[in-house]
């Protein structure tokens, strides 16, 4: 995603023509392949309709594929059916001609996982892809070596993104849905616009849909915003998406809610009726930029907190969006050179699952959301009836206390079955107060009933949302006639209708159905519970009273099972999917494609899998070691079958509850075990000088002579001499280059001026010979007060004038990445470098630079990528690579700093042997105590890999 700037659209006018656009019985059935169709409602999959609700995780910031399962398994156990990524073009085609698809940068391995934890997929692979990611995604060798405007027609742009593009379409052919794979779209390039971008969309999608390409999934696009692009016309795509970031992207107030975003459904149904209405990013977070002002992903994940979840991503429901990705759900790391330099090296996001691979409050919305969504088939195609302030004749809205407006409703109808969704939220989306309301509603009997009937209201805390269902079906033979209780799962288990319903513990509930089996348990009246049969014929009326807490059954018999719990022992549950043993099924572990069986499981901290064979329930998962010492409960419903139990191959006995209810449960045992935490500070380091380029006898005779003249970079030079000093024009684009301009002294030369570009917070230290002559830097503060570029004379001392000798000028350069490419210029081909150079008497008689070994064409770091390394002397010696040996080298303490007192590079190493204990994740971070504020830098290379960047006084 990109920061966009407020998009404001004439919302009055389209009031005044829009009538309401149902498109009842009108087909618009669009057909892809026999496995992959849509119409206006929703995307059908084998024919079957699917809510698509997905997380977007990028493997490239996680770039360990044997942790993608583990991802994965977080994402699935949520009651996620599919994820979005990005493929990232810089990464996979390295250098003119190169395809890399190892390692990391498989999709193959990708696709192989998603579909083993059955999980569909949405591809983006740009070319473009902005992502805050350097270049947004271009290969830095495209930011030089391409003179044409990018993102057009041009012919060497489409020389250099046609063979990518053929890549990815081989990659992918294979794994699309209708070859027995998880993917089911591809999306063109991303935020772009249709004046600018149509012709070139088509160019993209001319490839796609040639026959011979073999892709037969939809092409889709995210609109950055309202505004229509690639809807119809040139370069138009199949299924049109809009991202939406209703908290903004600029944490100016963190207090502060904005309001909800009211035009969502009039305009898609004035913008793309025939389709369903799809959001390929919807906010579940924000990036973070360099400086101390930064936010910090703690506070981002505040503002997009669960209650935020619960309000907007409910009003996309509302909205009637049957396509939602939520960006992200998984952030990770921008390590090494990903970050453009608007983003430091973590990627966290704020999201629901953090950078640390851990689960947040924020997971357990999105499982209770999903979970709901999972269960409720008759939810993907439903009409939009309309809401409370749209003249809707059904879902008055009847306060029982104050406010006199509690409550805003949409009303959205599944003519099919019958089943209505009334999604409420407090009329004052941002109140923090609590609402009481009934709701006027018409159910299958045709009569108007203000539910709930025997409580006294629909209770909404502070910033919740809510769905209320009527006529909904559960199981093979069951239907609610109402619920104010929120939905967990609905479906069979051990072939009985199975409902598991839930609500906050201070609010009132209730749930009204035909009762039918020959029950072995039914709730008592008390305090807790009142059941009435006798208000509506053949219905029976169960109320929760607030206070309740914990799992109970409220009737169970041969047919049916209903449960509810509190919302907070309902978070602690999992609904596993358990796919039929030795199917040849590529979809096995599908919901509702390959199985609807499971069972639920509340306790652990993770559920990931569950396998039944013969009487034994087989659970793998995850238990939070911090705080479940003392062993986690379980509880279980499952088919009867099962009579024993294994966690993660270990055997937990289950007990029986009273009542001859299915609920069961156990006790998971935990061994305390202590992780041994190595302390750095106190840690045995070698040092070494990296700087022996300000050296007398440094010879640079192997390193580039940068002696062009012209150049693709479409920004001139300032000042010099027509030389140009831009380093991705020598190879060397990202992280630390160096330069060396060489001139004979004659003793009058004072002062040399230099206008360096590195990027938002970018630092250059300048020396003469050996002398240090200063650092110029730039700035930013949370991407404000931008500096990319500075412009600065360093005065040259005469005692380091090497008077009738070559005297070297020696820049190191910390590059911050590149810029993204904006649709109308060129900004990705950023000029980093040196752009004005100027002795003030005399010129210099050559340049030299250096970057990374080999540059981006023939770096030998094949396995780590492009990205991984700069130019300092001890990366090009790899001194950052483990099993380097640094026996020769000195020892010195690494808060003794570097020896010089002015300024330097150094290599500090240590080795450690973190010897976690097996089967513990253990999630591991660098801590710094020392305060912000020193203007140092430092890369930190974990075995090799660049996983950090500390820019010690900006974050
Ligand atoms: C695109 O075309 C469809 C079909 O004619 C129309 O309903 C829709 O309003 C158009 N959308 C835009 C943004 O022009
Ligand atoms: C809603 O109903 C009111 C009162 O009947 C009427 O004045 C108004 O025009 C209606 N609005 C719409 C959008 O139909
Ligand atoms: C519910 O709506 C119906 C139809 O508009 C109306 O007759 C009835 O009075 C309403 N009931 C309440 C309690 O508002
Ligand atoms: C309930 O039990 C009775 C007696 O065993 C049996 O005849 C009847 O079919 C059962 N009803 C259901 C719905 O299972």
């Amino acid at each position: 995603m990109k920061l966009i700037s407020l998009i404001i659209f004439p919302v009055c006018a389209w009031m005044l023509s829009f009538t309401l656009q149902r498109t009842l019985g009108q087909s618009t059935l669009k057909t892809f392949s026999p496995d992959l169709q849509f119409d206006n409602y929703s995307l059908i999959l084998k024919d079957q309709r699917i809510f698509l609700h997905s997380g977007e995780f990028h493997t490239f910031r996680l770039p360990v594929p044997s942790l993608w399962p583990d991802i994965l398994d977080k994402i699935k156990a949520a009651g996620f059916n599919a994820i979005s990524v990005y493929a990232h073009m810089g990464l996979i085609n390295p250098s003119p001609g190169v395809m890399d698809f190892d390692g990391y940068r498989s999709l193959s391995a990708l696709y192989e996982a998603a579909r083993l934890a059955g999980l569909w997929i949405v591809l983006r692979p740009g070319p473009y892809i902005n992502g805050e990611t350097t270049a947004g995604g271009l290969p830095h060798w495209v930011t030089s070596q391409i003179r044409s405007e990018l993102r057009t027609t041009a012919a060497d742009w489409n020389a250099a993104w046609t063979p990518y593009i053929q890549a990815i379409i081989g990659q992918t052919k294979q794994s699309q849905i209708s070859n027995g794979g998880p993917v089911i779209a591809i999306q063109i390039d991303n935020e772009y616009d249709q004046e600018e971008g149509g012709p070139y969309f088509a160019e993209i999608e001319a490839l796609y849909r040639d026959p011979q390409s073999g892709i037969d999934v939809p092409l889709t696009h995210n609109d950055p915003g309202m505004l229509n692009a690639f809807i119809n016309g040139t370069g138009a795509v199949d299924l049109y998406g809009m991202d939406a970031y209703p908290q903004g992207l600029v944490a100016s107030n963190l207090s502060i809610w904005n309001p909800i975003e009211m035009g969502y459904h009039t305009y898609h149904e004035e913008a793309n009726p025939s389709q369903p209405w799809y959001s390929p990013e919807f906010q579940s977070g924000a990036f973070d930029g360099w400086g101390p002002d930064a936010t910090g992903y703690e506070d981002w994940r505040a503002v997009t907190d669960a209650d935020f979840e619960s309000v907007f991503y409910l009003h996309t429901w509302a909205s009637n969006a049957k396509l939602v990705n939520y960006y992200m759900l998984y952030g990770g790391t921008s390590w090494g050179a990903l970050p453009y330099p608007g983003v430091y090296t973590s990627y966290d996001y704020g999201a629901a699952i953090t950078e640390a691979r851990t689960l947040t409050k924020k997971y357990t919305e999105l499982k209770l959301q999903g979970m709901f969504l999972r269960s409720s088939p008759e939810f993907c195609k439903t009409d939009w009836i309309g809401t409370t302030s749209s003249n809707l004749t059904e879902g008055a809205i009847v306060p029982t206390g104050p406010p006199s407006s509690p409550a805003f409703v949409t009303f959205l109808k599944n003519f099919d079955t019958g089943a209505g969704f009334w999604i409420v939220r407090q009329n004052d989306s941002t109140s923090l107060a609590l609402s009481s309301f009934k709701l006027n509603v018409t159910t299958s009997g045709g009569e108007r009933l203000t539910i709930p009937l025997i409580a006294s209201s629909i209770d909404l805390d502070g910033r919740e949302s809510k769905v209320v269902t009527t006529d909904y079906a559960f199981g093979s033979k069951s239907r609610i006639l109402y619920s104010t209780a929120s939905i967990f799962f609905a479906g069979s288990i051990d072939g009985i209708d199975t409902l598991f319903l839930y609500g906050d513990s201070n609010q009132e509930h209730e749930v009204a159905l035909d009762l039918s089996g020959n029950a072995t348990s039914t709730i008592k009246n008390d305090t807790h519970f009142q059941l009435s049969s006798n208000v509506l014929p053949s219905t029976t009326i169960i109320t929760v009273k607030s206070g309740f807490q914990g799992l109970i059954p409220l009737y169970e018999s041969n047919i049916q099972s209903i449960f509810f719990a509190d919302k907070d022992t309902v978070s602690t549950f999992w609904a596993p999917t358990i796919a039929p043993t030795n199917s040849s099924d590529p979809f096995a572990n599908y919901w509702s494609f390959g199985t609807n069986e499971t069972v639920l499981v509340g306790g652990p901290y993770l559920v990931r899998s569950a396998v039944i064979t013969g009487t034994e329930l087989a659970l793998r998962g995850d238990l939070n070691a911090s705080n479940e010492l003392q062993g986690t409960s379980l509880t279980l419903i499952a088919p009867t079958i099962v009579h024993s139990l294994t966690w993660n191959g270990e055997r937990v006995s289950l007990e029986s509850t009273e009542n001859g209810s299915r609920i069961r449960t156990g006790r998971i045992s935990n061994t305390k075990v202590s992780i041994p935490v190595p302390d750095l500070a106190k840690a045995a380091w070698k040092f070494n000088d990296s700087l022996p380029e300000v050296q007398a006898d440094f010879d640079d005779s192997d390193w580039v002579v940068a002696n062009h003249t012209t150049t693709n970079i479409p920004f001139p030079m300032y000042y010099g001499d027509g030389r140009i000093l831009y380093g991705c024009d020598y190879g060397f684009c990202e992280n630390v280059v160096l330069w060396r301009g060489h001139f004979n002294a004659t003793g009058s030369e004072k002062s040399v001026n230099l206008s360096i570009n590195g990027g938002a917070a970018f630092a250059a230290s300048v020396w003469l010979n050996d002398k240090f002559l200063n650092t110029t830097f730039g700035n930013s503060t949370n991407n404000a007060n931008v500096i990319e570029e500075t412009d600065e004379k360093f005065d040259l001392p005469t005692n380091a004038l090497l008077v009738g000798q070559d005297n070297v000028i020696t820049i190191v350069q910390d590059n911050m990445g590149i810029n993204e490419a904006k649709p109308v210029n060129d900004d990705a081909k950023s000029p980093r470098g040196i752009r004005g150079f100027q002795l003030n008497t005399g010129n210099f008689t050559e340049w030299k630079v250096q970057g990374k070994v080999g540059g981006y064409a023939n770096y030998p770091d094949k396995v780590r990528g492009v990205l991984n390394e700069g130019g300092l002397f001890g990366e090009r010696q790899g001194w950052h690579l483990p099993g380097f040996n640094t026996s020769s080298w000195i020892s010195r303490n690494i808060s003794a700093g570097l020896p010089s007192s002015e300024a330097g590079v150094g290599f500090f190493v240590t080795t450690f042997d973190l010897s976690m204990p097996k089967s513990y994740d253990v999630p591991m971070s660098f801590t710094f105590l020392e305060p912000m504020g020193q203007p140092y830098r430092m890369y930190i290379f974990v075995n090799g890999w660049m996983m950090g960047k500390r820019v010690a006084n900006l974050g």
